[in-house]
C-alpha cells in the first residue's frame, strides 16, 4: 500500500495565508485500476493564482497546484514507468493519475518531452504555464514593435522576467518593476533590462519620467493597484496594457488605487485582461519558441528552489512576499 502525504486546505485564507490554513497528513493509496498509473512528485509549484483562487476552493479537500512527477507503477501504456509527468495533481506527493485527470486549460496533464540537459522543473516555469503565459500573454495582446518602450510589474518573477526578455529579443526598450535592489541588478546585469525601477524605495512617476521621457508604449502588468495606475499615466496614445494579474490585491482584495479611466480615455489605450489558456492552439508554438531561444542563449531562467515537500507552506507564503527570483518551485 503506498502512502501520499498531503497538505489539506482546513481554514479560508484572511489576509497572507497562515500555518494552521493548511494541513499536512498521510492517506493510503488504492491499488492501480486498469487505465491508472502512480506517480510522485519530484517538484511542485506554488504560484500567486493558489492565493487568488483560494476563496473558491472548497475546504477539506487537497490545496491545489501543478507539479512534475515520475510514473512509478503503471496500467496505461500512455504512461510509461520511468517518464516525468507534469499536471495538477495537487500539493501531494503520490498521485494516481489516468486519462481522465485532465487538469486545467493552461496546465493539463501530459507526459514530458525529452528535456535534454535542462531541468525537468522548468515545465513548471520557463517552459510550462509561466513561460506560455509571458509568450503569449505578451506578444498577442501587447502586439509589440521594435524600438518601442515596454514597462513589465513583478519584473523578477516566473512571468515579468520572461515578458522583459522577450521584449529584448523583439527589440524593445524594456524598464522592469520590482522590490528589491537584488533582483533589479538581475534583471539589469544578467537579463539585459534597460532600467529597473524599486517600487519599495523609489517614487515610480518619477523613476518612470526620468526613465522613458518619449512615454510607454506596451505595459505588462502582473500586480494591478498603484503601481499600474502610474505606469498607464505615463503612457503615449494608443498604448497596450496586457493584463496578467494584480498580485497587489491578492492577500486584500479591498486595496484600492486611483482611477484609470483619465489615462485610458485620455491617451486612448487598449487594455485587456487574459488566461493563458485561451491560446490552447497556440501552446505548443509558446513552448517551442521559448526553447529555441533557451538553447541559443538568448532567454535565460532563474529558479529559487526549496528542499522538501514539508516545506511547502513556507515556499508559497515567501513567494507571496517577494523572496523568489524569478520561478518558486518546491523539491519534494
Ligand atoms: N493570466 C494568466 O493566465 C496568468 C498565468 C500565470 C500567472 N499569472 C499572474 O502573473 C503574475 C505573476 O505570477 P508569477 O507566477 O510570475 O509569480 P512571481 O512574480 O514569480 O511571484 C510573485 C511576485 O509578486 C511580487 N509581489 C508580491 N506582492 C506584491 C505587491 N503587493 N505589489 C507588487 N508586487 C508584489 C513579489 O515580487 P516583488 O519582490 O517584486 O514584490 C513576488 O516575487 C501574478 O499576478 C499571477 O497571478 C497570470
Amino acid at each position: 500500500m503506498v502512502k501520499s502525504k498531503v497538505f489539506i486546505f482546513r481554514k479560508h485564507f484572511d489576509g497572507l495565508p497562515k500555518p494552521g490554513d493548511l494541513e499536512l497528513v498521510e492517506e493510503e493509496l488504492p491499488p492501480l485500476k486498469d487505465g491508472e498509473c502512480l506517480v510522485e512528485a519530484v517538484y511542485l509549484s506554488v504560484d500567486p493564482y493558489m492565493r487568488a483562487h483560494a476563496p473558491n476552493l472548497r475546504l477539506d479537500t487537497p490545496f491545489i497546484g501543478s507539479q512534475v512527477a515520475i510514473i512509478k507503477e503503471s496500467k496505461n501504456s500512455k504512461f510509461p514507468v520511468g517518464k516525468y509527468i507534469t499536471g495538477m495533481f495537487g500539493w501531494r506527493t503520490h498521485s494516481i493519475v489516468s486519462d481522465a485527470t485532465i487538469g486545467w486549460p493552461s496546465m493539463p496533464t501530459y507526459v514530458l518531452p525529452d528535456f535534454g540537459k535542462l531541468p525537468i522543473s522548468l515545465a513548471l516555469g520557463a517552459l510550462g504555464t509561466p513561460g506560455n503565459t509571458a509568450y503569449l500573454g505578451f506578444l498577442e495582446i501587447c502586439q509589440p514593435k521594435s524600438g518601442e518602450t515596454v514597462v513589465v510589474s513583478g519584473a523578477a518573477g516566473a512571468v515579468g522576467n520572461q515578458v522583459g526578455q522577450i521584449a529584448k529579443i523583439k527589440g524593445c526598450k524594456v524598464i522592469g518593476i520590482a522590490g528589491s535592489d537584488e533582483k533589479g541588478k538581475w534583471l539589469v546585469d544578467d537579463l539585459k533590462f534597460d532600467h529597473f525601477i524599486n517600487y519599495k524605495t523609489q517614487n515610480v512617476d518619477e523613476a518612470l519620467k526620468e526613465l522613458a521621457p518619449e512615454g510607454i508604449d506596451c505595459y505588462f502588468d502582473n500586480v494591478g493597484g498603484e503601481i499600474s495606475t502610474i505606469v498607464l499615466n505615463n503612457m503615449n496614445a494608443y498604448g497596450r496594457v496586457s493584463v496578467c494579474g494584480s498580485i497587489s490585491g491578492y492577500n486584500d482584495r479591498s486595496t484600492k488605487a486611483s482611477i484609470v479611466q483619465f489615462a485610458m480615455v485620455g491617451k486612448q489605450l487598449k487594455m485587456e485582461g487574459f488566461i493563458t489558456g485561451r491560446w490552447k492552439d497556440k501552446m505548443l508554438d509558446a513552448f517551442r519558441k521559448n526553447l529555441e531561444w533557451i538553447n541559443e542563449g538568448k532567454l535565460k531562467y532563474k529558479e529559487t528552489v526549496t528542499e522538501g515537500f514539508e516545506n511547502m507552506f513556507t515556499a508559497f507564503a515567501e513567494m507571496l512576499q517577494g523572496a523568489n527570483i524569478g520561478k518558486a518551485v518546491v523539491k519534494a
